[in-house]
């Protein structure tokens, strides 16, 4: 599967047609026949599996799925699958994973790897308190056996509840407590396997303390399933084209993140930033990508405010150190990662990582694309490069079809002027709408058109063709 031979193979990837990506990356992954044919089709998932993941099922809400690049990670590099539909997140994230590999790559570790689920426990008087606390403290052991009786091949695969805590609030309006399972659900997310052992857990907590029983559900707040990914940035690659100084940029993204950590509603967007390196690769393989949002929000307020989930500093030459830690509940197996087809080759494609790798390689292009994002806002702003790829789907949006969506946007480039009544426009004048259905023509092409001047403008940034900015 991937390794560092392998690390130049996808130079270029953007140039390609679609059958020459899906043949380049059958070489970089050793993808087979069928592989190929599936992630050469336009509808993958068949409606009989909707209508099983789903209820009032009438068909799929497709994404597009990219791969973003150059993301070299504990040594080993990947292309990582992206499920996503904003325009340029993928481009932008594989640049900076770019700038970052020829840095020295990232570097990621587990923290933790077990999953809470919480057993609510009311009608206690908060005198008693203590006293609940010592019973199920006494019990620890045997509460620990019942829960692992629950998933006995959790345990021969390596995982299982691992502790019992117990969290009063007595100074709540109804005064409670909460025990807390630590389980490792090894490969799998576990909200399922970690919900039924909060159910099974939950007479016998009752039988020890005589509480009545409140919610028993995991928490999303996934604080004891921690990973962390740091990296390094030579100044020099942050200049763009000579026209920065490169740690005159490092510096600004230092003051961003102070931004970020002072001011929620900066934070809010940093960290949207972040998750748009972060959501794709969850959705790419099928994981609940709203539990890890909640959880790592969450995660983002742990100094008592909502703040940057990402750390950018300077060491003492002058290079930029990012840093990333937050929570992360992702699977390998089971649910729709392992019944959606394409859920099954985003992991093929990323040689079949294992949970906790997964969760380091997210984390990776998280703060790949938080980078690209502050590098572009500190330096030309984000629009210049957002609108040259958006100029494309108020193209399309406004009727331009083939390869006439490449002209408007490029006009509208051209004369800066890009938007829904500009694009209007120029269809108009190109007489676009000449190229209707009725010609055949009734879709936007699926090859990647050959760069002419205007074109060059938009996207190009030398070998690998990403574009510097957002
Ligand atoms: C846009 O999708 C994300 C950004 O707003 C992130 C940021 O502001 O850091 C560009």
């Amino acid at each position: 599967m991937n390794n560092n031979s392998k690390t130049n193979s996808l130079s270029g990837f953007y140039k390609l047609n679609r059958a020459d990506r899906l043949e380049r990356l059958r070489h970089f992954c050793g993808l087979d026949d069928s592989s190929i044919k599936l992630l050469s089709s336009d509808s993958p998932l068949k409606f009989e599996l909707s209508n099983l993941f789903v209820e009032n099922a009438i068909g799929q809400f497709s994404l597009p799925l990219g791969l973003v690049t150059n993301v070299h990670l504990n040594s080993k590099e990947y292309c990582v699958p992206f499920a996503v539909e904003e325009s340029s997140v993928i481009a932008a994230s594989s640049n900076a994973a770019k700038w970052i590999k020829a840095s020295g790559g990232f570097s990621g570790m587990v923290a933790g790897n077990e999953m809470i689920g919480q057993i609510q426990l009311l009608d206690l008087v908060a005198g008693s308190m203590e006293d609940v606390r010592q019973i199920i403290l006494n019990e620890k052991t045997r509460l620990l056996k019942i829960a692992n009786d629950v998933h006995p091949r959790l345990t021969q695969r390596g995982g299982g509840a691992r502790d019992i805590v117990f969290r009063p609030f007595p100074n709540a309006a109804t005064p409670f407590a909460v025990v807390h399972v630590h389980i490792d659900t090894c490969e799998a997310m576990g909200a399922n396997l970690v919900n039924t052992v909060c159910e099974e857990l939950a007479p016998h907590i009752q039988a020890l303390t005589g509480a009545r029983i409140g919610l028993k559900i995991l928490s999303n707040y996934a604080t004891e399933r921690l990973f962390k990914v740091q990296c390094k940035v030579d100044p020099k690659l942050l200049a763009e084209r000579g026209q920065d100084n490169g740690a005159e940029v490092a510096a600004k993204i230092c003051e961003a993140t102070d931004f970020a950590n002072s001011d929620p509603h900066r934070a809010a967007t940093h960290n949207k930033g972040v998750m748009n390196g972060v959501d794709p690769v969850l959705i790419a393989t099928g994981n609940d990508w709203r539990a890890n949002e909640a959880g790592i929000h969450a995660y983002a307020c742990k100094q008592g405010s909502y703040g940057s989930l990402s750390a950018w500093q300077m060491d003492e030459d002058g290079w930029l150190i990012g840093e990333i830690e937050a929570p992360m509940q992702i699977g390998t197996v089971g649910g729709i990662t392992r019944l959606h087809p394409m859920a099954q080759k985003s992991l093929d494609i990323l040689g079949r990582p294992s949970s906790n790798e997964l969760a380091q390689i997210a984390l990776s292009t998280g703060l790949a694309s938080n980078l690209a994002a502050l590098r572009a806002l500190v330096t030309t702003g984000i629009q210049a490069g957002h609108m040259k790829l958006h100029a494309k789907n108020l193209a399309l949006s406004a009727g331009a079809l083939g390869h006439h969506i490449e002209e408007v946007a490029s006009e509208m480039v051209r004369n800066n002027k890009v938007s829904q009544t500009e694009a209007e426009r120029l269809v108009k004048t190109l007489n676009c709408s000449c190229l209707s259905a009725e010609n055949g023509e009734d879709l936007p092409s699926t090859e990647t058109p050959k760069p002419h001047s205007a074109q060059k403008n938009i996207a190009n940034d030398g070998d690998d063709g990403h574009i510097q900015s957002q």
